[in-house]
Formats: C-alpha cells, structure tokens, sequence
C-alpha cells in the first residue's frame, strides 16, 4: 500500500512555482508515497496562481491577511487551515508575508520557501534585481527551510547561475532555475521521509 504524503502550497500572486509544483507532484505515485497537493493558500484575493490551481484541480483557499489586525491571529488561524489538511510538508512559493511563531509553532513538518538569490546574498522582496545589479557575475536560486527571520532559515538546496547581460533574461533564467531546483528540494525531502 502506498503512503499518503499531503502536500499544502501558500502563495500571494503569479503562482508559477506552485503551478509547476503542482504538474510534477500532484497525484503521483513517488519513492512508494501517494503525494497530494491537498490546498493552494492564498493570503491575496486577486492571486493569479489560485486560478491555475484550481485548473489543475487543486482545491484553493483565501485567508485575506487584511482581515486581521495582528499578524499574530493570521498566522494562527492560516495555521489551523494548513493543519485541517494532515500535511507532511508546507510549501511556500512566493507567499508574501513572514509567518510568526503563531504560525512556526504549530507545525512540526518541514516547511520550505524558495528564494531568487544566492542566500545570504540579497535577502527581501527585490533579490532579483538586487543580485542582478550587484558586482558578482553569478545570481542563484536557494530553497530554505523557514524560520521567523525572513530568508534566514537552514538551506536545504541552493545553485548559482551566471548571470544573463540583460535583467529580463536574467529573471527568466532565474525562474527556469527555481522551477528545476523546488522540485529537487520536494524528490530530497520525500526521499527522506
Ligand atoms: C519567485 O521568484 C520566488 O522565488 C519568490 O517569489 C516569486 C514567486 O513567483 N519568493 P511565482 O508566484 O511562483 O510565479
């Protein structure tokens, strides 16, 4: 018999990592393990990868951060969502917002965020820009285990690539690298578990 290992992605917008993530994993059959995406979360009403989830055919959940005064009472109830799932593993792909210990406490699975940088190179919300325009001849991707401070956690995967002459073509090779390098993080954690 095959194990289940359910899977919940947090997004805020475009959506293509967990769109990607969702072609390589949902319902498939990996290392003896059923692996269920079992909910798309999204903080942003107006996500654009809530839409490609849901054409996949993955359920999909809003938890409007706006509703909530503290950050503290958004991470717990998001908690109580992701939890409502049995997931083995959470997943962030561009999730906006740095989840508290109201959220980290909670849950005692692997969650995993990409980054478009080198870490510890260019932390934030502009690393793609940041690292193109910063001395190096190299940018890279990093997939991290996530902790309370933003981008910090330990990385469990992270490439570096050479950086194109132009930004726009620099972002796409960026992009590519993160779609190659989740999956990699997800085959390693499976494997694992
Ligand atoms: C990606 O570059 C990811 O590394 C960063 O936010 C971006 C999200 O893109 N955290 P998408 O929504 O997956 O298209």
């Amino acid at each position: 018999m095959t194990k289940p290992f359910n899977i919940v992605i947090l997004i805020s917008g475009t959506g293509s990592n967990a769109l990607n993530l969702i072609e390589h994993f949902h319902n498939k059959t990996i290392f003896d393990k059923k692996v269920i995406i079992k909910k798309v979360i999204s903080n942003n009403p107006s996500a654009k990868g809530l839409f490609k989830a849901q054409e996949k055919g993955v359920d999909t959940f809003v938890l409007n951060h706006k509703d909530f005064i503290k950050r503290e009472d958004f991470d717990s109830v998001l908690a109580s969502l992701v939890l409502k799932e049995s997931p083995n593993l959470v997943l962030l792909a561009g999730f906006m917002r740095v989840l508290s210990e109201a959220f980290l406490s909670k849950l005692d699975i692997p969650i995993l965020n990409i980054h478009p940088s080198y870490l510890p190179l260019h932390k934030g919300a502009h690393a793609i820009k940041d690292s193109f325009n910063d001395s190096n001849d190299f940018g890279g991707v990093s997939v991290h285990y996530v902790s309370k401070e933003l981008d910090s956690g330990t990385i469990l995967l992270q490439e570096k690539i050479k950086k194109a002459c132009d930004i726009e073509s620099f972002e796409k090779d960026i992009h590519t690298l993160e779609y190659k390098l989740y999956v990699e993080a997800v085959l390693k954690v499976l494997k694992g578990s």
